[in-house]
């Protein structure tokens, strides 16, 4: 089974990267392969457009751009780890960017092309606001599993509490990660 891990802070090595990279090492650890993707590497990327032209090609976005390839290794992928820190109350941006253009992978009845019973885990990482990263984690959990008919291993929402990024992450949070990995 592939999973691929996108992880869509710009921090390298912060909080929701290194959260995100256990629950792969917990994939791996049952015999998964493992793709992370860094969205912040990611240099021509364009908003959904709701052209509606995936509605009437197969699910084609018209967009050609670097989240293509991104769109594609999420349609193959058997499952995915969703990490996406929290600005201004909800998810970052670039992640939010990426989740509208899975707009594609609904048809012209809003269900879901994508192949079922991928499995998803959340992980969402906020400065100081526990209760947006708890609210965000369950809401991105709910799409996944109701729009898109995914399997939730688990979510975590995690408050780093405006710490230096290199500080570490919660013992017991790091092992939640790697527990949820496993049942990818
Ligand atoms: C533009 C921006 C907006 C932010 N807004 C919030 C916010 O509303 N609430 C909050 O708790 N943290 C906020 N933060 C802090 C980030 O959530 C926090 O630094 C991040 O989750 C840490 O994870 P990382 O190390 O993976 O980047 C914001 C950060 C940025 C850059």
């Amino acid at each position: 089974m592939t999973i691929v891990v996108l992880i869509s802070s710009p921090r390298k090595g912060g909080f929701g990267e290194r959260i995100a990279l256990r629950v792969a090492e917990g994939a791996e650890s049952a015999g998964n392969d493992v793709d992370v993707i860094h969205l912040n590497d990611l240099v021509r990327i364009r908003q959904c457009q709701n052209c509606g032209a995936c509605k009437m090609n197969g699910g084609k976005c018209v967009i050609d751009d670097d989240a293509v390839a991104v769109l594609d290794a999420i349609e193959r992928a058997d499952g995915i780890v969703i990490s996406t820190s929290i600005n201004f109350n909800s998810a970052n941006g670039l992640f939010k960017i990426v989740l509208d253009r899975m707009y594609r992978f609904m048809d012209a009845n809003a269900c879901s092309t994508l192949p079922k019973d991928k499995k998803v885990a959340i992980v969402v990482t906020a400065g100081a606001d526990s209760a947006s990263a708890a609210k965000e984690a369950d809401g991105l959990e709910r799409i996944m599993t109701q729009h898109f008919y995914c399997e939730s291993p688990g979510t975590i929402a995690y408050n780093t509490w405006m710490m230096d990024k290199d500080m570490p992450v919660d013992d017991d949070v790091m092992e939640r990660a790697f527990g949820i990995g496993t049942r990818f």
